[in-house]
């Protein structure tokens, strides 16, 4: 069975955020499956450059204003579609925003264009690779069912993936002939959204089936507190939601393994593990204070994340004489007020802004606690690495954080299960609990050894996933066969 996977970014060559994880460790967790996955990404430099010559599959005279070819190859094993479209991705920096920060204005023509090829490599545009599936993820690939759609013509079903319904992909309505959508399309039953043309609704609407990273967050993006607008659209298609969860690539996150480490370490050899304490300490600024409790926090800097709850419980941690690392980008105003928390905190806060993996992996196998207190989460892949590294998560209750950390509630302590936290509501004075019952474990190393154990012993991987994928492609091809 061949799919079409289709997204803008991809792990390792194109990364702001999970789902370029997820894109680049699905080909792999699928061929377990005997399940053949191909990705199409924008050739951004990166991914031209990883493609070196490659071979060219497909060409196409115009695509929205100029000529484009799509590149295979497999960098790295990585088995990728490029689509080569110069006039529109051959742009240094971050796959969305131009250097100063602001969205490239024909962002609604890049991912349209997307799109559109991906539709066409549906349909059997490229003899080679003819999918049975196209398995299209976040607005940037929701137009793909429905050019499908309009077309008209025969094609495999589609599959759509909501990794963050915050990010809707909403354009003018004036655009629509532009992005070769007929008339007709611009209706509620169609792309049309609140006056606007919308990528991600599109996708909702006409997807033949619809996944989400975790169950607890396709319930509540079926509410209107969790929908964003979406939730009547994602109600009417409650019988094609699935929530899967993301799994974790554990070739590329294995504590026993990783170069990045000062000292590597599994469950069985765990008491070196403090080996990278210490060294997290010394590279962050922090007093080196072994019995201090270290939290560790790798994350987006957006208003999902709750950095901000963090900075309010800063005078507690340090009335607990704890210490927390923060490693991340985005938003300038949550960098300034991390850069006056250093300020006020030396020797106890520490910050790097910016992108660095081996920082990350860092974090994880020298923080005794990461903290995840997200607004809003639809799965969440920090947790998941600081478990495989035996850093505790404490995680706010909600969507994929509910479903992959078992809080140490008195029930899991009693049955000896517990990985990590999870606090409740969403506050300042929430986290400040959650922060309070961290420590009070931290304290009794028994129970703190233990609940590492279990967050170490812990399934992240993409195992399991990937069967719910395999079978509910099985179950697609099947309910339309001979496409
Ligand atoms: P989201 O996709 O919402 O940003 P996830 O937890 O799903 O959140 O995925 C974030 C991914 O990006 C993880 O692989 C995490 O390790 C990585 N990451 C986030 N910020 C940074 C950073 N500043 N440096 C290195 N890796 C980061
Ligand atoms: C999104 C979500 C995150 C999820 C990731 C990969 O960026 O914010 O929760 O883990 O996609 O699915």
């Amino acid at each position: 069975m061949k799919i079409l996977s289709v997204g803008s970014e991809i792990y390792p060559l194109v990364k702001t955020g999970g789902l370029a994880d997820v894109m680049g460790a699905l080909p792999a967790a699928l061929a377990a499956e005997s399940i053949t996955m191909r990705a199409l990404v924008p050739g951004y430099p990166a991914v031209m450059a990883a493609l070196g010559a490659g071979a060219v599959a497909l060409d196409i005279t115009d695509l929205f204003g100029g000529p484009a070819r799509i590149v295979a190859g497999e960098p790295d094993g990585l088995p990728l579609f490029a689509l080569d479209a110069p006039h529109l991705f051959a742009r240094p920096g971050n796959p969305y925003l131009a250097s100063n920060g602001v969205d490239w204005p024909d962002n609604a023509q890049r991912f349209a264009a997307l799109s559109r090829v991906a539709s066409l490599v549906a349909r059997g545009a490229i003899s080679g690779f003819v999918p049975d599936i196209v398995h299209a993820h976040d607005w940037q690939a929701g137009l793909v069912a429905a050019y499908l759609h309009y077309d008209g013509l025969p094609a495999p079903p589609s599959v759509m993936t909501v990794h963050n319904l915050a990010y809707q992909g909403q354009f003018p309505a004036y655009l629509l002939g532009a992005l070769g959508l007929p008339v007709a399309a611009y209706a509620m039953d169609g792309v049309e959204y609140y006056g606007s043309i919308g990528f991600l609704k599109a996708g909702l609407q006409f997807a033949d089936a619809i996944t989400t990273v975790s169950p607890h967050y396709a319930v509540e993006i079926a509410t209107p507190e969790g929908g964003m607008g979406l939730d009547g659209l994602i109600r009417a298609r409650s019988s094609v939601v699935h929530g899967i969860l993301n799994g974790l690539d554990t070739a590329n996150w294995n504590p026993a393994t990783d170069r990045a480490l000062v000292a590597r370490y599994d469950a069985s050899t765990i008491e070196a593990r403090p080996a990278n304490k210490v060294a997290l300490q010394a590279r962050m600024g922090l007093k080196p204070h072994p019995e201090s409790l270290l939290f560790g926090v790798v994350s987006r800097l957006a208003a999902q994340k709750g950095i901000d709850l963090i900075i309010e419980a800063l005078p507690l941690l340090e009335s607990l004489d704890a210490q927390i690392v923060v490693l991340g980008t985005g938003d300038p105003a949550i960098e300034r007020a991390l850069a006056e928390a250093i300020a006020r905190y030396p020797g106890r806060v520490g910050v790097m802004f910016g992108f660095e993996e081996a920082l990350a992996h860092q974090i994880m196998a020298g923080a005794d606690a990461v903290m995840v207190p997200s607004r809003f989460e639809p799965c969440g892949l920090t947790q998941l690495s600081a478990q495989r590294y035996g850093a505790i998560p404490l995680v706010s209750a909600v969507g994929g954080l509910v479903d992959t950390v078992i809080d140490a509630n008195a029930a899991a302590l009693g049955a000896g299960v517990a990985t990590g936290l999870q606090f409740a509501p969403v506050t300042a004075a929430g986290l400040r609990d959650g922060i309070r019952r961290c420590a009070a474990l931290f304290a009794d190393r028994a129970v703190w050894q233990q609940i590492q154990r279990n967050a170490m012993a812990l399934d992240v991987s993409w195992a399991a996933p990937a069967r719910r994928y395999a079978s509910l492609y099985r179950q697609l091809a099947q309910s339309r066969p001979g496409k």
